[in-house]
């Protein structure tokens, strides 16, 4: 499964809005168009939102050099650092979108140096692109079998959001290691949190889980402290929007409700994600823009208002975990363990980064 298809000229976005009712293909030709999926959630999760980016700016590159014969590589060039700044401006939080579009901006610097022609440019473009969304089906296996070297057998794990291939290219992510361990046979139950408000847990993770064939119990977010204390979590497993220097964790909202209550109940707490999720720049989490959706998510149902007239509502999309609320992160280059600013310093050295 995958919810991004690329047929070497345009990008065909499956519209996640819509599922698991209704399977539609948004067909991407132009980067407003990329840029329009990305902003409404068409395609959301961190790193298919950065690999959708890219092949934003490939599909742009095409169409200005097809539109425009008589372009300049110098204005190419220019329009499509404009391209690569609108596509930046899509979602804020996750980091994956500027990793993908600083690796585009640099092509077109490369390109500007050594004086490239505009199907030189378009090629290059294209080819980042493709290497982005090929190294991401690779990463999330790796970080399936280093989340496999955390268990040794059969587990109930809670996870939140979708972080699968949906949120990917393919396989994903913190449910690239569920898939990993379903290959094994050692998932016994997923509880999956509905993930309010835009239920990419009900929507999203079940539906992934459902073709999968992997045995899962959909949960509104607030009844997961009650299968804690239980005894019918063995751990939590979750994606990541950025991680910050220090470990301190950006991911959807809920995730740090889920992280104090796995404190308090003594089950490990598990982030699953790839390099080019960590900002290293970014010293703590409290300095991760956090990006606010509009109220009506909160106040509404299906379209229908819920709360009264007249009641404000907070739409926060994402929420810091601090790293010392976090048993473990797991890479596609292998397990940070109880991670600090230290333990990522010194993993980054001996891993050489992204
Ligand atoms: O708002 P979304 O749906 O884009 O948020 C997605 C998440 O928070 C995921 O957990 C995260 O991006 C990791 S996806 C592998």
């Amino acid at each position: 499964m995958t919810g991004l298809q690329w047929n070497g000229d345009e990008l065909l976005v499956l519209d996640q809005t819509l599922l698991p009712g209704k399977s539609e293909w948004v067909r991407c030709t132009t980067a407003d168009a990329v840029a329009d999926c990305i902003v409404s959630m068409k395609v959301r999760g961190a790193p298919a939102i950065g690999a959708a980016a890219a092949f934003g700016v490939a599909v742009e590159a095409r169409r200005l050099i097809t539109e425009h014969a008589d372009l300049k590589p110098s204005e190419l060039t220019a329009k499509l650092k404009d391209t690569v700044e609108r596509l930046g401006k899509t979602r804020p939080t996750a980091v994956n979108l500027f990793w993908a579009l600083d690796r585009m901006a640099k092509s077109l610097q490369e390109c500007t140096a050594t004086g490239c022609t505009n199907a030189q440019i378009a090629a290059a473009l294209r080819e980042i692109a493709e290497a982005i969304a090929r190294d991401d089906v690779a990463v999330n296996r790796a970080i399936g079998r280093y989340g496999m070297s955390l268990f040794h057998g059969p587990v109930s794990l809670l996870t939140h959001c979708n972080t699968g291939s949906l949120a990917t290219v393919e396989y994903g992510t913190a449910l690239g290691v569920i898939r990993a361990l379903h290959e094994q046979g050692w998932v016994k139950q997923v509880w999956v949190d509905e993930t309010r408000p835009f239920l990419q847990g009900a929507r999203l993770t079940a539906y992934e889980l459902g073709e999968e064939g992997i045995t899962h119990t959909l949960i509104t977010d607030s009844m997961a402290g009650h299968f804690m204390k239980m005894g019918e979590v063995d751990a939590v497993i979750v994606g990541a929007d950025r991680i910050a220097a220090n470990g301190d964790t950006a991911n959807k909202i809920g995730t740090y409700s889920l992280a104090v209550l796995c404190q308090h109940h003594g089950i490990p707490f598990y982030v699953a994600a790839p390099l080019s999720t960590f900002d290293l720049q970014t010293r703590f989490g409290g300095d991760i823009p956090i990006e606010y959706r509009n109220e009506r998510e909160v106040l509404e149902w299906m379209g229908q208002r819920t709360a009264p007239e007249g009641t404000a509502g907070m739409n926060p999309a994402f929420d810091v975990t601090p790293a010392e609320l976090i048993s473990a992160i797991i890479t596609e280059q292998g397990v940070i363990h109880v991670p600090d600013r230290e333990r990522i310093e010194r993993f980054w050295a001996e891993q050489g980064g992204t």
